[in-house]
């Protein structure tokens, strides 16, 4: 057995805890458990962040525990713990920080902390070899950027969105179409039965800039349906979302395309729960072979919020020394640096 590194996420709505083992820089996933509380969430359609907290304060423990027996270890054996400081929810991420921190004073176990961002970047080195330098593209529900990878805590953010991000426009849309949230997973499987030239919304590609910008598509979407009639609005809903998804993955393949000539890179990853999206993958895959580029985009799993990848992370600091001690605290506002 290599480094047994816990990870631990709370940054959003859902409580992670993951055991893996690092050996010779190779990522072994012992245990790996997801607390989902999307089905609590749903009623209001959206994130509550007070009932999240409070939801996270109730599992976490009882997740640390269950982590530690399936990986048939305990808490002696850690090796380091790694912990998510942000960016997300504040409520949500002091409960895992100050979860974290007791545990690691108390068994004194290193502690390293790690940002919720740095985390999807690496997801897919849970699972494969990822050489560098990389253009990373995190598109997720609380963030759309890209960043220039060049090692393994040397990133440069190229871009990032202005308004809403590309999972929050799907949640939003999802919502407005009387969808359900989240709405990501049900509008890649409403899609696939849609035309996606349909309707033909702007592509939002902003010139000049690798920032994006998606608030506006979901007023494009208000405005088409708002005329619509009930049968109507349920006739067309496959063809709207179809054109919706196209027109995101249009701005995305495209600020990809360019910053990948513009930063002379061969090699992309591509993470966060948008990248579960079917439609995208193929798309990404696509452009990869039309471009002759490497790319990586983690399993369904690890794209959506998950503690694997902070454990992985987590790695890069604890082969740097960089340690966080008993004054960690959370930031709600964390960028990448
Ligand atoms: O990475 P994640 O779990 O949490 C954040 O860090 O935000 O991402 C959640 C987001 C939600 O907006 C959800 O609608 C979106 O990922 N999502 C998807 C799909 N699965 C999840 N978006 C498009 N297609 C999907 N299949
Ligand atoms: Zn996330």
């Amino acid at each position: 057995m290599g480094l047994l590194i816990v990870g631990i996420d709370t940054s959003c709505d859902d409580t992670s805890v993951s055991v893996v083992d690092v050996d010779e820089g190779r990522f072994t996933v012992i245990s790996d458990i997801v607390s989902s509380q999307a089905e609590i969430h749903k009623r209001f359609g959206g994130i509550v962040p007070e009932i999240a907290s409070r939801r996270h304060i109730e599992v976490i423990l009882p997740l640390f525990i269950q982590a530690l027996d399936d990986a048939n270890i305990s808490m002696d054996d850690i090796d380091v713990i790694s912990v998510c400081k942000g960016p997300g929810l504040i409520g949500s991420l002091i409960v895992g920080c100050s979860f974290a921190k007791s545990i690691s004073y108390v068994k004194k176990i290193p502690l390293v902390s790690v940002n919720h961002l740095e985390g999807h970047l690496f997801s897919p080195f849970a699972v494969e070899k990822v050489e560098f330098p990389f253009l990373g593209l995190i598109v997720s529900g609380g963030h759309t950027t890209m960043v220039r990878v060049d090692a393994p805590l040397r990133y440069r953010e190229l871009g990032k969105t202005r308004d809403d991000a590309a999972g929050e426009a799907f949640d939003k849309v999802a919502k407005l179409l009387g969808l359900g949230y989240p709405g990501g997973p049900v509008i890649d499987e409403l899609s696939k039965k849609g035309d996606p030239e349909r309707f033909r919304f702007t592509r939002p590609y902003l010139p000049d800039t690798f920032d994006f910008s998606f608030s506006g598509l979901k007023t494009a979407v208000l405005n088409l349906v708002k005329n619509m009639n009930r049968n109507e609005l349920e006739e067309n809903i496959p063809d709207i979302v179809a054109s919706f998804q196209s027109t995101v993955i249009d701005v995305l393949i495209k600020k990809v395309e360019w910053a990948l000539k513009k930063e002379d890179l061969k090699r992309i990853v591509v993470s966060g729960g948008v990248a579960a999206n079917s439609e995208l993958r193929r798309r990404f895959k696509e452009l990869s072979e039309e471009m002759d580029i490497e790319l990586h985009i983690p399993p369904l799993r690890y794209c959506t919020d998950n503690a694997v990848m902070i454990s992985v992370a987590g790695y890069f600091y604890y082969r740097e020394r960089i340690f966080s001690g008993i004054n960690l605290n959370p930031l709600a506002y964390l960028p990448l640096s």
